[in-house]
């Protein structure tokens, strides 16, 4: 039985000191869920320094949510993994809906993140999911399977640890999760695609839109689904927590 995985996208909601005081009041607080759930907590860039301090000695990981695929180097603005390794992150989130969409970032570019980022020794969490749109026009399998692509570049790499999460575009920060029964239903297709290029147990596939406290039981109860990637919810530590207790008790 894979562990289950929970994180926090704080995305950018939260000045440093917030992230430092949100971090250690899950922290201290994890505690009872810490051996039945991992847990990781993306902060932004500038938070990544305090959080870091405040999670030391904890069993809570760190992860970033965002990378220019170079170890370091002249590029004004950017973050690299050298700066990241040095600050503790274990995770990196790629291909986030909001910059896919915000951002026109592309297949091309989340893939130089996705495999920058196997290279550097991070696990990279690729996001995915189609829009309402796409949805409706019965191109969710045809959306899915064109973002996980790029996973073909593995080249035989079957050992290599990864995240996929499935959120659907038109799930996310709207109150409108998918139904858990439907989102297992794709998770099942996701491990199916994605162990044709990496071994069974290296896989992770959360379900991340609008889960919080109230649905968070649904969702961890479904086989299928091995955690979650929370933005909205994880803002608020008893809301985080609970579904982070969620998972523990499930699973
Ligand atoms: P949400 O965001 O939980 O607020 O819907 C999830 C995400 O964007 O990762």
């Amino acid at each position: 039985m894979r562990k289950p995985l929970v994180i926090a996208n704080w995305k950018m909601q939260l000045a440093p000191l917030e992230s430092e005081a949100l971090a250690r009041a899950v922290a201290e607080e994890v505690a009872t869920v810490a051996d039945a759930v991992e847990v990781v907590l993306c902060p932004s860039f500038t938070s990544l320094g305090v959080v870091s301090a405040a999670l030391a000695g904890t069993a809570i990981a760190l992860g970033a949510q965002d990378v220019f695929p170079a170890p370091h180097g002249a590029l004004t603005g950017m973050v690299g993994f050298d700066e990241l390794r040095a600050l503790g992150v274990s995770h990196i989130l790629v291909g986030h809906s909001e910059r896919r969409q915000v951002l026109a970032e592309t297949d091309e570019e989340i893939a130089k993140k996705f495999h920058g980022a196997i290279a550097a020794g991070f696990v990279p969490v690729l996001c995915v999911g189609e829009t309402a749109k796409e949805k409706a026009g019965g191109e969710r399998e045809a959306v899915l399977a064109r973002e996980l692509g790029i996973l073909a570049d593995l080249a035989g790499d079957t050992r290599t640890a990864i995240v996929i999460a499935y959120e659907p575009v038109w799930a996310i920060g709207t109150g409108v999760s998918c139904t858990p029964e439907e989102a297992a239903e794709v998770h099942r297709w996701i491990r199916k695609t994605v162990t044709q290029h990496v071994s069974e147990d290296c896989v992770c596939v959360l379900y991340g839109g609008s889960v919080d406290e109230k649905n968070a039981a649904a969702f961890a109860t479904q086989e299928a689904i091995d955690g979650v990637l929370v933005g909205g919810a994880s803002l608020r530590k008893e809301s985080f927590l609970a579904i982070a207790a969620a998972f523990a008790r499930a699973k």
